[in-house]
């Protein structure tokens, strides 16, 4: 059954989901394909649509390409630690999270890889904030389209450490450049909670740097988290 989800809802608890995944109940490939349909409506630079998107649906394949994400999670991220994160502790129960998910991704029914072809293999100079905005807009909408099927998704980057291994796997030509992972599972729970994030003030600037409600706190914040002080209150996102 599908969930009912307001706009607000959709985008407010839309999270990556790595325990809560039903990895019993297959996923229909027409249902992914619905969603990425959704998907290629999002902007793009010029409309050229460079957005190809790698379904894995084989057993073996996921095997593979799971594999080549736990070395990449492994290299990065080291052996487990000795004891369970302790309660509360946000940082240390998303790493632990983002382990499991690794450890179980080859069952993990479908992963998404959505990808940018180029006319390069090299990325080009300059802008990557406009070249990855023809992507991952679209990327996103996967993930938000999924939920009101009553899917779940993670959004995961760390297999890019060993991104050309998956290139072989898959067949990629040279100038296809991979942007993210996205393993995509019916949930074993519909609805979820927004999650932690810095308050608007404490980031948000209006009509310049010097203009933030919140600047002066907020920069000293960012040199408290560098000493990590305040790793329980934010997460380091893009790090697992
Ligand atoms: C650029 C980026 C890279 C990420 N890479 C990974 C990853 O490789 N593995 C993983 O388990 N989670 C990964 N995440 C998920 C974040 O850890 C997660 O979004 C963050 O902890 C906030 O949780 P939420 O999305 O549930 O609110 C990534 C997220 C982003 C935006």
């Amino acid at each position: 059954m599908r969930p009912e989800l307001t706009c607000d809802e959709l985008l407010t608890t839309t999270r990556s989901v790595r325990r809560g995944l039903d990895l019993t109940r297959d996923v229909d490939l027409d249902v992914v394909k619905r969603c990425l349909s959704v998907a290629l409506q999002a902007p793009n630079g010029a409309n050229r649509q460079s957005w190809r998107w790698l379904v894995l649906t084989d057993p073996d394949l996921r095997a593979e390409v799971a594999a080549v994400y736990r070395r990449a999670f492994d290299d990065r991220n080291g052996p487990p630690p000795p004891s369970p994160p302790a309660p509360g502790d946000r940082p240390a129960r998303m790493a632990a999270d983002a382990r499991e998910l690794a450890a179980k991704l080859h069952r993990v029914p479908v992963l998404v890889i959505p990808c940018l072809e180029l006319d390069t293999s090299e990325l080009p100079a300059g802008s990557q904030a406009s070249l990855w905005s023809s992507l991952l807009p679209a990327a996103w909408s996967y993930a938000l389209a999924a939920r009101t099927y009553g899917l779940v998704t993670a959004w995961t980057t760390v297999h890019l450490d060993r991104e050309k291994e998956v290139a072989r796997l898959l067949g990629l030509p040279p100038t296809v450049h991979q942007g993210a992972l996205l393993p995509t599972a019916y949930g074993t729970r519909t609805r979820f909670r927004p999650g932690p994030r810095r308050p608007l003030e404490e980031v948000l600037h209006v009509d310049g740097w010097r203009g933030g409600t919140g600047v002066h706190h907020r920069t000293d914040r960012v040199g408290d988290r560098a000493h990590g002080r305040v790793r329980d209150e934010i997460p380091e996102e893009g790090r697992v």
